[in-house]
């Protein structure tokens, strides 16, 4: 028996569309992606979706948006202590300081009570990471974001399918950055998007997506002078708009092939969607008679998560190491990944900050006694019956 960690489903829709796009010889960001932007957007029930080629992008452009709106490069922004890496990374990509802020180790995220005493005159923006799928605590977020006038930006990279109280998870904050990451419930192999209700943000992202550029429409990039643009208007006929850089930019779009990979992933998604969540909630209610031993989040009656991944924590009173448990696992088939480390004290890049290990006590206990298992589409109800039969043999041991 084998359970590898991770899928990804191609379908015949876009291997169909690959060939196409390949004859065309229009392989650079065009229609496909709009089409995928469309959908995406509608999925979420957003206004607008900018796709860009990565989860990490999608989180640094959000932030880049914010020196059109008054932010200045070194302010701050609150992230939880514990992410994947490239939340941390993001943030500094962008040109901004990240403020680390410990989490609540039953919910994995940000905790929101430690939220204001991280707060300067600085602060911009609060980021929060929706991790394993699981929806942090928005209300509270949001009433500290209002509080203090700060943009409230979600990272659902982990969170494809999560729901809070009746609103899907990327409609909460300003902008949400999804990856496309071959993990995730929607895939382009590579790839992120940012969806957002303001179109004014939207529109700096596809300034931002395209190295700053003055501007991305139709009768810009065809350099078209007959057409109408407000902004061809604005530098004047002569002026090739295409080479008006507004501002600093990345080079980050994504491209028709990456599109028809998501186009075909978002036919499947209900069916992908439902396959993970059954095999994630089948896993998370057998957990509870290992509770002495190990523990996973809880889903609360106003919720959905988003079944990424499924968590284990290994708890403080056992007798066996984490790496014991991963190696029975590896043993008997069952990929495991370690859960992801406190940035500022466990991930060695960040030690420039000047944080000091044990200043986030609850992302370090994970980093130190949390993994991850798959629980994708290709698995099935018997291969979460064999999880919970491996587990129980290895604490029977
Ligand atoms: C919480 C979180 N944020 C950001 C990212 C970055 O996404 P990507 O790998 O597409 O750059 C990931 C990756 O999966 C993630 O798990």
């Amino acid at each position: 028996m084998r359970i590898p960690f991770g899928t990804i489903s191609i379908t015949d829709r876009s291997k169909h569309l690959i060939n196409m796009i390949l004859k065309s010889n229009r392989v650079s960001s065009g229609r496909y992606v709009r089409e995928f932007e469309k959908k995406f957007a509608e999925l979420i029930g957003a206004k607008e979706s900018v796709a860009v080629s990565s989860g990490t992008d999608a989180i640094v452009l959000a932030l880049a948006v914010l020196y059109d709106f008054g932010a200045k490069r070194g302010d701050e922004i609150i992230v939880p202590a514990l992410s994947f890496a490239a939340t941390g990374n993001a943030v500094l990509q962008a040109g901004f300081r990240p403020v680390f802020v410990d989490i609540n180790r039953e919910s994995l995220n940000i905790d929101p009570l430690k939220i204001e005493t991280a707060i300067t005159e600085n602060t911009k923006a609060i980021i929060a990471v929706h991790l394993m799928g699981k929806p942090a605590d928005i209300d509270a977020i949001k009433a500290i974001a209002k509080k203090y006038k700060l943009y409230l930006i979600e990272d659902a990279a982990e969170a494809h399918g999560a729901i809070y109280k009746g609103k899907n998870i990327g409609t909460l904050g300003d902008m949400a950055a999804y990856s496309l990451y071959v993990a995730h419930i929607i895939s382009t192999v590579e790839g992120g998007i940012i969806t957002t209700d303001k179109s004014e943000f939207a529109e700096v992202l596809r300034s931002l997506r395209s190295h700053g550029r003055a501007c991305k429409c139709e009768s810009c990039v065809l350099n078209t002078s007959s057409a109408y643009c407000a902004k061809r208007f604005q530098y004047g006929d002569n002026a090739d708009i295409r080479f008006i850089f507004e501002r600093i930019g990345f080079s980050s779009k994504m491209n028709e092939l990456e599109a028809a990979i998501g186009i075909g992933n978002l036919d499947l998604y209900d069916e992908i969607l439902n396959r993970r969540r059954k095999n994630l909630y089948s896993l998370m209610g057998r957990f509870k008679q290992f509770s002495s031993c190990l523990t996973t989040i809880k889903k609360e009656a106003y919720e959905e998560i988003g079944p990424h991944a499924f968590p284990i924590i290994i708890k403080e009173s056992v007798k066996f190491t984490r790496s014991q448990l991963v190696n029975f696992l590896e043993t008997k088939g069952i990929d495991s990944r370690n859960l992801f480390s406190s940035m500022p004290t466990q991930c060695p890049g960040f030690n420039f900050l000047g944080y000091k290990q044990g200043m986030f006590p609850e992302a370090e206990y994970i980093g130190d006694n949390g993994i991850h298992i798959g629980i994708h589409q290709d698995l099935k109800d018997e291969d979460m019956d064999y999880i919970i039969d491996v587990i129980k043999d290895f604490l029977v041991a």
